[in-house]
């Protein structure tokens, strides 16, 4: 089936020529990329972007003469696109070296203003990265930690432990917007509105859910917001959106002659400028992908390009990500339907389609016919000789493997799908699946 044939929602064809990294091949197979979840691949831009960057503009920041002063530009704009991507104001827009750091460094901030006796929420179901950093400052701090647990059968968050978890003492609810193992997309603007009527800060982990769905931090009302620009066709960076009030009040471990201006405080040392810059390319790329998906939508004879340029950069983005969202539907429907047919699979997650909205199109598997090749890292492997680049193990979902009781025996197979999948990627991932296990 050619690639063409996928989905109206987007032009595959041209999507895919965008990404160099897509051609590869792997023993004289197309290499298909499900490995999504880890990082995504980035289009051209974001590489000419970064090399421009590079070639062009390389230098510190805060100097009075070309290449500095074009530095400073630069960031401002990668500032603006991310505020648009998120729905924020630029100066509430932080960057980092990843989510990680940038969640540390938060969570020490936020550990300045608590006391031993002050309760902090996390969940079982949120990457490490959104626990561990909390951990550690309730344990330096003296503050009670709460699990939010989850419902084993379809990997959701339990909101009605969530909800009894949070109490007058609580000051900080850290949670995740989609899992980065089984693909639940959690009700944020509940936990965010559960939190504030507590008086306790919400603090969400996007890293997963960007590539797949619309972030608005202005409609979620939280306070913080972490993501990863690798995880959605950009560079490897972490962004923090933050609310003004906070990022004011709060004092962060900084440098002396670093500035007290907001966001510039909450962001230490020198930049990654190449990759800031291969931030705004990514953003445009969203952007690009909505304004040639929105006329189309609205009339099917077609719409005159200047009618695609008129949309706003947030407006194009939103469209992309509808457009995103029903082609990762109907991939979704198809792998789901494949991998239920492989007798002895466990498909971990929400598996009704009914339910589909509740989760994002990333997928996480066990064969479970006691044979130790199948456990998910010689899957993985024998998938990587063909082409298929899966994940195995946990992705440093610990909590969630480790009470699954998965971990000791290899966690999961993950399969991630993204925009720039096609069905026909689909269909070949799951005959050589069955192949592999002999279905
Ligand atoms: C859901 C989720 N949160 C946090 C992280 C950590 O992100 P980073 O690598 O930017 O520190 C990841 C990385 O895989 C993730 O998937």
């Amino acid at each position: 089936m050619p690639i063409t044939e996928t989905i109206p929602a987007l032009d595959l064809a041209s999507i895919r020529a965008q990404f160099p990294a897509l051609t590869q091949t792997v023993n004289g197979h197309p290499a298909v990329f499900f490995d999504g979840p880890g990082g995504t691949q980035v289009p051209e831009r974001v590489i000419d972007a970064i090399s421009g960057y590079l070639r062009r503009d390389n230098a510190n920041s805060g100097g009075a003469y070309a290449t500095s002063r074009r530095t400073d530009a630069m960031i401002a704009e990668a500032r603006a696109a991310m505020a648009d991507f998120l729905h924020c104001l630029a100066d509430e827009v932080m960057f980092g070296l990843n989510m990680t750091a940038l969640t540390y460094a938060m969570s020490r901030a936020i550990g300045r203003e608590l006391k031993p006796g002050d309760e902090i929420v996390v969940t079982r179901l949120d990457h490490d990265a959104n626990v561990s950093p909390w951990l550690a400052m309730a344990e330096e701090r003296g503050v009670t930690v709460r699990w939010a647990e989850i419902h084993d059968e379809d990997c959701t968050l339990d909101m009605a432990d969530l909800a009894a978890k949070i109490n007058s003492k609580t000051k900080l609810v850290a949670a995740g917007y989609a899992s980065n193992a089984v693909g639940t997309i959690n009700p944020v603007k509940e936990i965010v509105r559960l939190a504030h009527a507590a008086g306790a800060l919400a603090y969400i982990d996007a890293v997963h859910y960007g590539p797949h769905g619309l972030i608005d931090v202005a409609a979620l009302d939280c306070d913080f917001l972490v993501c990863s620009t690798y995880k959605f066709f950009g560079p490897h960076l972490g962004v923090l959106f933050g609310k003004r009030d906070h990022l004011t009040r709060m004092r962060p471990y900084k440098v002396r002659p670093l500035t007290e201006a907001i966001p510039f405080r909450w962001e230490f040392g020198t930049l990654n400028h190449e990759c800031i810059a291969g931030i705004t390319a990514a953003v445009e790329y969203f952007a690009d992908l909505g304004r040639q998906t929105e006329p189309c939508r609205d009339s099917r004879l077609g719409c005159p390009p200047s009618a695609a340029r008129a949309l706003t950069r947030r407006t194009a983005i939103e469209a992309a990500h509808q457009a995103i969202h029903e082609h990762e539907r109907v991939l979704l429907e198809r792998m789901m339907t494949g991998l239920q047919q492989i007798p002895k699979l466990k498909i971990y997650g929400i598996t009704d389609p009914t339910r589909f909205a509740e989760r994002c199109s990333t997928l996480a598997v066990r064969m479970e016919d006691g044979n130790p090749e199948h456990q998910p890292l010689p899957l993985a492997t024998k998938l990587g000789e063909r082409g298929f680049f899966t994940w195995d193990g946990n992705y440093y979902a610990l909590n969630l493997t480790e009470h699954l009781d998965v971990e000791k025996t290899g966690g999961f197979l993950r399969i991630g799908l993204v925009h720039y999948n096609t069905l026909e990627e689909v269909d070949r991932f799951l005959a050589a699946l069955r192949e592999i296990v002999r279905a």
